[in-house]
């Protein structure tokens, strides 16, 4: 995700023993970018989940347990312990296991989601208002554009009920949502490297169409602070980057929202970001991925394979706009 630093972007690193990293950095210097990268395996777990089922001081909602140990293709789920250290939150670290260690004392509660804009009826949210909307478990796909994969087993709510209650007007097109901007909590806003807060968009349509959530947890827990607690976005069609976590505002906009990534390196990230195996990055393939906690690479597929619920919104479905 990393403008300029081809380095950098290999996130595997964080995973690897010394001398597996010499041999990926062979392997990316003869040319692939990620196919040579592979992590230590994490074994499964569903004994060691181990996030918080509650707040203290938080009334939460009992968060549905674990329906499935697959997603709907079969596939299975991706380890918690996976999910919780191997992340990406480049408002604590550039590094994986970095940010979640860096975020582990994240103050999460209190906390408020102002939602305005362009609504009628703007409103402030907090936890216990959140909590409010009932949880469901959400199994999804999530692939990261670096070219890595998991599948989580979420919990959390239709954006469309939260976008619902403040009443969107008619001119709104599009939805803009922002992260917490707090340089003494989240240390790598001290860099000026990245344009922070962190903001996101959606158009409209996308915001309200029913696969895309608020997510409040994982693994039938409340979600950790690295995982983008307490409220993140997911739109598991797109490039994983577009799922902001920790969001503090939410807007209501006329304007196509320009995204931190959009700023920070419009050559190489656009709007919509919808996967797409037939559209390289500038930089690498999107053709295949590598399932976090699995050496083989497996083919990515159009709209990572919610294409017969999605690609009616983006039609025709050949315009470049839509995939990067
Ligand atoms: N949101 C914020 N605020 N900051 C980030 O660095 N990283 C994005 C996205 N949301 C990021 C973010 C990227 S690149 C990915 S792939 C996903 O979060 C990763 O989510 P996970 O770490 O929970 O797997």
């Amino acid at each position: 995700m990393i403008p300029i630093q081809p380095s950098e972007i290999t996130p595997e690193h964080v995973y690897l023993s010394r001398r597996k990293l010499l041999a990926a950095m062979v392997a990316l210097a003869a040319s692939s970018l990620l196919a040579a990268c592979s992590d230590a395996h994490t074994e499964p777990t569903a004994l060691t989940v181990a996030g918080p089922l509650a707040l203290e001081g938080t009334s939460t909602p009992p968060l549905p347990p674990l329906s499935s140990d697959r997603d709907e293709l079969g596939a299975p789920l991706t380890p918690w312990e996976a999910i919780t250290r191997y992340t990406n939150f480049y408002e604590f670290s550039t590094s994986k296991e970095g940010a979640a260690r860096l975020a582990r004392n994240f103050r999460t509660a209190p906390w408020t989601v102002e939602v305005g804009g362009l609504v009628a009826r703007p409103r402030t949210f907090g936890l216990e208002d959140l909590y409010q909307f009932e949880q469901e478990e959400r199994i999804y796909r999530m692939r990261c554009v670096e070219g890595w994969s998991m599948v989580i087993p979420w919990i959390g709510f239709p954006l469309a009920r939260l976008l619902n209650k403040v009443e969107p007007l008619s001119q709104a097109r599009y939805v803009r949502f922002e992260t917490l901007y707090d340089p003494e909590q989240m240390p790598g806003q001290k860099s000026s490297f990245y344009p922070w807060p962190y903001v996101e968009g959606l158009r409209l349509d996308e915001a309200m169409h029913d696969l895309t959530i608020l997510a409040t947890g994982l693994y039938g827990r409340l979600l950790l602070p690295q995982n983008g607690a307490p409220l993140r976005l997911v739109v598991p069609w797109k490039y994983g980057f577009k799922s902001i976590k920790s969001i503090v505002r939410i807007d209501l906009v006329e304007e196509q929202p320009v995204s931190l990534w959009m700023a920070a390196a419009p050559k190489e990230y656009g709007f919509y970001a919808n996967v797409n195996p037939q559209v390289p990055h500038p930089r690498w393939s999107q053709a295949s991925e590598r399932r976090i906690g699995e050496d083989r690479r497996i083919p990515t597929m159009l709209f990572n394979g919610y294409a017969e619920e999605v690609a009616h919104l983006y039609q025709p479905l050949d315009r470049r706009e839509w995939y990067y």
